[in-house]
C-alpha cells in the first residue's frame, strides 16, 4: 500500500478523498505480483478504477474478442451437461408469479431489510461527533441495502452477457444447450432485481468500480475459460454466498421469496463451470496456462474480498466528513460484512480445489489470507439441491 496520508493531509476534504481513490486504484496494480496476471487485468483496471467507465451514465462498449465454436454434428458429449440441462428447463420459473402484491416500507423497524447488527453506523457517528436516531440508522441500512441489491444487478447484467459469450465459445454441445438455459435464468434475474429495486426500494446505485473490472476483463478476454473461470467460478461463486447471506438476514418476506428462487439458478451456474473448467484445466492445458490461470484467480479472489467497499454509500453519506481509510476499516470490520466475506470464500475456495487451481504451489498465498481454512468445503458439484437449502435455513453462526 502507498503512505498517501502525508500528501492528502494538505487537501481539502473533498479532494483529499478524490486523491484517495487514485492512490488505492494504483495500489491495485502495485499489489499484484505476476506480469501476466497485470497484462490481463491492467486495461479493464485503468477504464474501471481511473476512467470510472461504468459511472459515465452512458452505456459502456466493451469489445469481446472470442469465437464462435460450431459443431454440426450435435454430439451427446457430455452426461453430466445433459443432466444439468434437464434440470435446468425443469427448474425454470416466471418472476411475475413473485408476490409482487407485498408492501416493502424499506424503513419498517417490524420488517427490517438488514438486521441493525449487521453494520451499525453508530461507531461511525461517534466519530464525526454526532448520533444517528433510530430513523436515520434504518436509512443508512436501507442505503447498504439498496447499494447491495444494486451490485447484484449489475453483476447479472454481466452474467447474462458472459453466458450468452460462453454459449457460442465453449467446446461441448450439451454445454451450449445447458448455455442456453443459462441466459434465460439471467434475464430473469436481472428481471426480478431491477422490478425489486425500482418498485419497492427506489434506488438504483451505479456500479461499483471494482466489479467493473471483474466483469470487464473477463468480457474482453477471448479465451473462453478465462470467461468461464471469471463469471461461473469466481463472480458467480461470490454472489452465491452473497445472495444466502442476505437471504438468512433479512425479513422482507418478498426479498427472501426473490433470493430463494435465484439462488436454486445459481447453485446449476457453478456447478456447470465446475463440470466445464475441472476437465479442461486438468487435460487440455499446459503446465503453464494452468499456472496463469491459478495465478488470476487468487488476485481477482484478493480483489474481490479487499475491494467491494461500499464507497458509492460512503460518497453519499460520510464523504468530507470522515476518510476513505476509515471508511474502509469501518466496512472491513462491520459484522454483516465479514459474514459476507466468510459464507462467499467458503463456497469459492472448495470450487477452485476441484478445477485443479489450488495447488501446492499456491497453497501458501491462500494459506497468507487466511482462506485456506474453507479448503475442505463441499464443491458445487458435490452440493445437492436439498443440501443447500437445508443450508439456507440453518442459523447463523453470529
Ligand atoms: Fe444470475
Ligand atoms: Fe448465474
Amino acid at each position: 500500500m502507498l503512505d498517501t496520508a502525508r500528501l492528502t493531509n494538505l487537501l481539502p476534504p473533498k479532494m483529499r478523498s478524490q486523491v484517495d481513490s487514485y492512490f488505492e486504484a494504483l495500489s491495485v496494480f502495485a499489489e499484484i505480483r505476476d506480469p501476466k496476471v497485470l497484462a490481463a487485468l491492467g486495461p479493464s483496471g485503468v477504464r474501471g478504477l481511473l476512467l470510472h467507465r461504468g459511472k459515465q451514465s452512458a452505456p459502456t462498449k466493451i469489445p469481446a474478442h472470442h469465437d464462435a465454436y460450431f459443431d454440426w454434428t450435435y454430439p451427446a458429449d457430455h452426461p453430466e451437461m445433459a443432466e444439468l440441462y434437464r434440470r435446468a428447463k425443469q427448474g425454470q420459473w416466471d418472476a411475475d408469479s413473485l408476490p409482487w402484491h407485498i408492501d416493502v416500507d424499506p424503513l419498517d423497524p417490524e420488517v427490517p431489510l438488514l438486521p441493525s447488527w449487521f453494520i451499525d453506523a453508530d461507531t461511525l457517528a461517534a466519530q464525526i461527533g454526532t448520533k444517528f436516531s433510530p430513523r436515520e440508522q434504518q436509512e443508512f441500512r436501507y442505503s447498504v441495502c439498496s447499494w447491495m441489491l444494486s451490485q447484484f444487478l449489475h453483476g447479472e447484467q454481466g452474467a447474462l452477457f458472459a453466458a450468452a459469450q460462453v454459449t457460442e465459445a465453449v467446446q461441448f454441445f450439451d454445454g451450449k444447450l445447458y448455455g442456453a438455459t443459462q441466459v434465460m435464468d439471467e434475464g430473469r434475474h436481472i428481471e426480478a432485481f431491477h422490478r425489486y429495486l425500482d418498485q419497492k426500494l427506489g434506488r438504483l446505485y451505479q456500479v461499483n468500480d471494482n466489479l467493473f473490472v471483474i466483469i470487464d476483463s473477463l468480457m474482453s478476454d477471448g479465451r473462453w475459460d478465462m470467461k468461464f473461470l471469471g463469471m461461473q467460478i469466481m463472480v458467480e461463486g461470490l454472489a452465491l454466498g452473497a445472495f444466502s447471506v442476505l437471504y438468512r438476514v433479512t425479513r422482507e418476506p418478498l426479498l427472501r421469496k426473490l433470493l430463494q428462487m435465484v439462488i436454486q439458478d445459481e447453485a446449476r451456474h457453478v456447478h456447470y463451470g465446475v463440470l466445464a473448467l475441472r476437465e479442461h484445466i486438468n487435460r487440455e492445458l499446459s503446465e503453464r496456462e494452468r499456472q496463469e490461470r491459478e495465478d488470476w484467480a487468487f488476485e481477482v479472489a484478493l480483489l474481490m474480498r479487499n475491494r467491494f467497499m461500499a464507497y458509492e454509500v460512503y460518497e453519499e453519506w460520510f464523504e468530507g466528513l470522515i476518510s476513505r481509510e476509515q471508511w474502509r476499516k469501518f466496512i472491513t470490520e462491520a459484522r454483516g460484512m465479514q459474514l459476507f466475506r466468510q459464507v462467499m470464500f467458503e463456497r469459492l475456495v472448495p470450487n477452485l480445489r476441484e478445477i485443479g487451481l489450488l495447488t501446492a504451489r499456491i497453497r501458501p498465498h491462500y494459506e497468507k489470507v487466511g482462506l485456506m481454512q474453507f479448503y475442505d468445503g463441499a464443491s458445487a458439484d458435490q452440493l445437492t439441491a436439498e443440501q443447500m437449502l437445508r443450508d439456507l435455513d440453518a442459523p447463523l453462526g453470529v
